[in-house]
């Protein structure tokens, strides 16, 4: 296991720019633990017993919005203290998409004593390809694993062998929904954020998975 300075990574990108195939990567190579507040929220959409004022926040999900912070913080906040507690660092996936929520998790992490142990890595890509890829995204339905973007023909997961599935919100007129209220636009804000901090390495998410793997461990391993 690789290690560098780090306890916490946020991933900054548009929807479909490959978050969550990278996480994994890092997860695998540094041994973080991986919160996705996108996973949180649809996991929350299927637990029957859930809180229905809980339940009532997810409706923006389903139009493409972003949903309330007070959601956001009470299912990512106790995750990442799951994982303190165990000893290990986590990779924040979509967890991070206004600079008020940024400020809030900044606060969350001095509280942790973890200020100093923050960076962000942006994946950038255009509003057009993240068209392109939402509008061929397949995932399983059981392990949630992301297929890489050469999977046409595929109906069963490489990993676990259950069905694939096609996420609710890639439906086209959700795709577009999500672009136009959490495309580069509203990354801009972000990513000026963690840069005027000093806390922003980015790289070019429009190369092959392989290759942004390449330049995440260069950034990385080197810090
Ligand atoms: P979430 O589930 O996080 O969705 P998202 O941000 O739209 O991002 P995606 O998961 O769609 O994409 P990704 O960047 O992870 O890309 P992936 O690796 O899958 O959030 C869902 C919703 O929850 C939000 O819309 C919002 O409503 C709500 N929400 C979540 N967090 C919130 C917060 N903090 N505040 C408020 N609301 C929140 O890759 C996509 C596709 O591209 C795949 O097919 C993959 O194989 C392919 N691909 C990946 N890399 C490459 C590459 N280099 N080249 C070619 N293809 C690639």
């Amino acid at each position: 296991m690789k290690k560098n300075k780090f306890s916490v990574i946020v991933l900054i990108g548009v929807p479909g720019s490959g978050k969550g195939t990278q996480a994994a990567f890092i997860c695998d190579r540094y041994g973080y633990g991986h919160i996705s507040t996108g996973d949180l929220l649809r996991a929350l959409e299927a637990t029957p017993a859930a809180p229905p004022d809980d339940l009532l926040m997810l409706a923006a999900m389903k139009e493409g919005k972003l949903v309330p912070d007070a959601l956001i913080y009470k299912l990512a906040f106790q995750a990442i203290e799951t994982f303190f507690r165990e000893g290990h660092g986590v990779v924040l996936d979509g967890a991070i998409r206004t600079v008020e929520q940024a400020e809030e998790y900044g606060k969350f992490f001095a509280e942790h004593g973890k200020e100093d142990q923050v960076i962000a890595l942006e994946i950038a890509i255009s509003d057009e390809s993240s068209l392109a890829r939402l509008s061929k995204r397949k995932v399983c339905g059981t392990c949630k694993y992301i297929l890489p973007p050469d999977s046409a023909g595929r109906y069963e997961c490489p990993k676990c062998g259950n069905a694939l599935a096609t996420r609710a919100d890639d439906d086209p007129t959700v795709i577009k929904a999500r672009i136009e209220r959490q495309g580069n636009k509203s990354v801009a804000p972000i990513i000026e954020y963690y840069r005027s901090c000093g806390r922003l390495i980015s790289v070019d998410g429009e190369q092959s998975v392989d290759r942004v793997s390449e330049d995440i461990a260069s950034a990385l391993d080197v810090m």
